[in-house]
């Protein structure tokens, strides 16, 4: 059901990347020395490389990992690990001292004359004035300078039919109403939350001037070189500058301007194509389905009638939280793929840097290096900065295994520089609009998935969630790389990235896995420097944050060990490098996404897709989360703190 409705079965589909882009992460290249770093880790259990110890079990509920004291460089949030849950259990955990609440859930109202949640009397008016479905990003922004007001910003990816209506047989049976409805349900919503004390818990403002639904229908402006293409001009909007709506909105990032951006992830399922039509640029973007029935409400969703309305979804779009007459826009020099996020640090000089992930087995990794210069104080400039830049894509060169250690240099490839393409046969708005196909062209690295891409603000480090692939090294596809090193990679790793002299806007780096992710017991798992057995088991690592103290947290999306998804924190420096304890795991058929580590030491999480499983339906429902009396599964944005 997940895989129906999140990415149109997109792992059920051939695989998009079927291009022969060589293979330089075979290369071996000299040992590449980092200040020293290299010189703590420990072998990689990998194939013909040293082994790390043989785990202990560790699978008893309610074992707590007996690490948070002995090696303590510093928790942002101190808490004793909880034990995995069983996959399809109906429960919210979190560590003993802590409780949670949910801040928001699906349909709750938020925008003037927007009725009550009532999952039997729903309208595509009714949805278009609450909470969307299936939150993911979320970013949790000051307000006014009062520790008690603050900003909610989620997105919401994408609707689950089946869950949302009695009796749903299907987008061909769909009524209108219900098509119009989920049609609502998508975009992004703006809520102020409220509290009474800085030890209270938020809860959110219904009647706020802040407050805002972005949909479907909410006109967006194209910025950059690829604006006005002819690539992007439809009937309805012959300039090809104004795109109504934003799809799929997967992970995102919060800018140091205050704006959130959001990725456009799997937007090929919603348009309906014609059988006969054979399209690479749309096929290498998945775009050959029967579509969510929406061509039947909104016939821009119909290939046949408006081909290049595909070309206008795939973008990081910007959504200005602070002024909610503001027209969010969609950045065409950020370039197109299926987009997981974009995360925004500042290079040396001072330049925007945004990293990105295009979420889909054996594609790449990207990086967007802004023209101008961020100005502390100038919000109207910085707002600007994603309209023009520099873009690349990543190529991960292996130095070997033999060194036991997973790790090599990399480089960023130019796609465009100074304005102008650096692949030979594309233009500049084609290389924009058709990133993957430009990107196939010089030689990036196919990785595993790769979802979050984020710098941790206090060691500099770049850290690449890859969720998994497991077609990696199956017959007819691509084998393994050593940043890829595991054939039918189920678990996922995560890379860690130095860039060149610390910068953000270098052109080549170092990178090494920090974590080979799965059972413990697995030997082909690593953690950093730590001794397997003192870990909580990860699998299928997703979106990542990291709290002030520089610790990695990762949310993971479809647990292939038999447990629930959970939040992770994730030591990467010190001795404690690679040990991986488990904060919290949310319930049955859920992913764990969006994590906010709030500088209180309070942690927001969006709880995706409870109760996801081929069986249930609103008769029979496989989760009630958040248990409000509802009767069903609402995702929900979800804070946990200190009891
Ligand atoms: Fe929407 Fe890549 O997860
Ligand atoms: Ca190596
Ligand atoms: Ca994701
Ligand atoms: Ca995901």
């Amino acid at each position: 059901m997940t895989c129906h409705y999140r990415c149109g079965s997109q792992c059920a589909a051939p695989v998009a990347n079927r291009s022969q882009n060589a293979y330089f992460g075979d290369v071996v290249r000299g040992v590449v020395s980092r200040r020293g770093v290299l010189a703590g880790l420990v072998g990689l259990g990998v194939a013909g490389a040293a082994l790390g110890q043989a785990p202990a079990a560790r699978a008893a509920a309610g074992d707590p990992t007996p690490l948070a004291a002995p090696f303590d460089p510093g928790h942002q949030v101190d808490f004793s690990a909880i034990a995995p849950v069983p996959a399809g259990s109906d429960s919210f955990d979190v560590p003993a001292g802590f409780a949670w609440a949910a801040v928001l859930s699906w349909g709750d109202p938020i925008l003037p004359g927007a009725p009550e949640f009532d999952f039997d009397a729903q309208t595509p008016e009714a949805q278009a004035g609450q909470f969307g479905y299936n939150n993911d990003y979320v970013a949790v922004l000051p307000l006014a300078g009062d520790e008690h007001r603050a900003l909610l910003v989620a997105n919401h990816e994408y609707t689950n039919e089946e869950l949302m209506f009695r009796g749903f047989t299907g987008s061909d049976e769909a009524t209108d109403e219900q098509l119009l409805t989920a049609m609502a349900a998508h975009g992004v919503s703006v809520v102020e939350l409220r509290r009474s004390s800085a030890r209270a818990p938020w809860g959110y403002v219904r009647h706020s001037d802040h407050n805002r639904r972005v949909t479907p229908a909410t006109p967006f402006r194209v910025t950059g070189a690829a604006a006005g293409s002819a690539l992007l001009r439809t009937s309805a909007d012959p300039e090809g500058r104004t795109v109504l709506g934003t799809l799929n909105n997967c992970a995102g990032g919060t800018t140091p301007w205050g704006t959130v951006l959001s990725g456009e992830e799997n937007f090929h399922q919603y348009f309906a194509v014609p059988e006969d039509l054979e399209d690479p640029a749309l096929a290498r973007y998945g775009v050959t389905g029967s579509g969510r029935g929406w061509e039947r409400v909104d016939e821009r969703f119909d290939v046949a009638v408006e081909p290049n309305e595909p070309n206008r979804f795939g973008w990081i779009v910007e959504v200005d939280p602070y002024d909610p007459a503001s027209t969010p826009r969609k950045h065409t020099a950020l370039g197109r793929f299926k987009h997981e996020g974009a995360t925004v640090s500042l290079a040396a000089d001072g330049r925007a840097v945004a990293y990105m992930g295009d979420d889909e087995r054996f594609d790449y990794v990207y990086k967007f290096v802004s023209k101008e210069r961020f100005r502390e104080g100038d919000r109207a400039h910085n707002l600007t900065l994603l309209e023009e830049g520099d873009l690349y894509v990543a190529a991960f060169d292996g130095d070997g295994t033999e060194d036991g250690r997973h790790d090599g240099t990399g480089r960023w490839i130019p796609l465009v520089t100074d304005g102008v393409s650096r692949v030979p046969g594309f233009s500049l708005e084609r290389v924009l609009v058709h990133t993957r196909l430009a990107a196939d062209t010089v030689g990036a690295t196919k990785m595993d998935r790769p979802e979050d891409v984020e710098r941790n603000p206090v060691n500099g480090r770049v850290y690449v969630a890859c969720t998994n692939n497991t077609q990696r090294g199956t017959e007819g596809r691509a084998g393994v790389d050593e940043a890829n090193p595991r054939p039918e990679n189920k678990d996922g790793h995560v890379v860690e990235i130095t860039e060149s002299g610390d910068d953000a806007a270098a052109t080549s780096f170092w990178w090494n896995l920090v974590l080979v992710c799965g059972d413990p017991a697995d030997e082909t798992t690593h953690f950093g420097d730590v001794d397997r057995s003192l870990v909580s088991p990860i699998s299928c690592p997703d979106n990542v944050a990291f709290d002030s103290v520089g610790n990695l947290w990762i949310s993971t999306d479809g647990n292939a060990l038999g447990s629930n998804d959970g939040l992770y924190e994730v030591a990467v420096d010190g001795p404690r490098r690679g040990l991986v304890r488990q904060f919290l795991s949310v319930p049955a058929g859920a992913e764990t996404c969006g994590p906010v580590i709030a500088p209180d030491g309070s942690v927001f999480v969006a709880v995706q897709h409870p109760g996801e499983d081929d069986e249930a339906t609103p008769e029979a429902p496989a989760s009630l989360f958040p248990y409000d009396g509802s009767g069903q599964p609402r995702p929900s944005v979800v804070q946990v703190y200190r009891a």
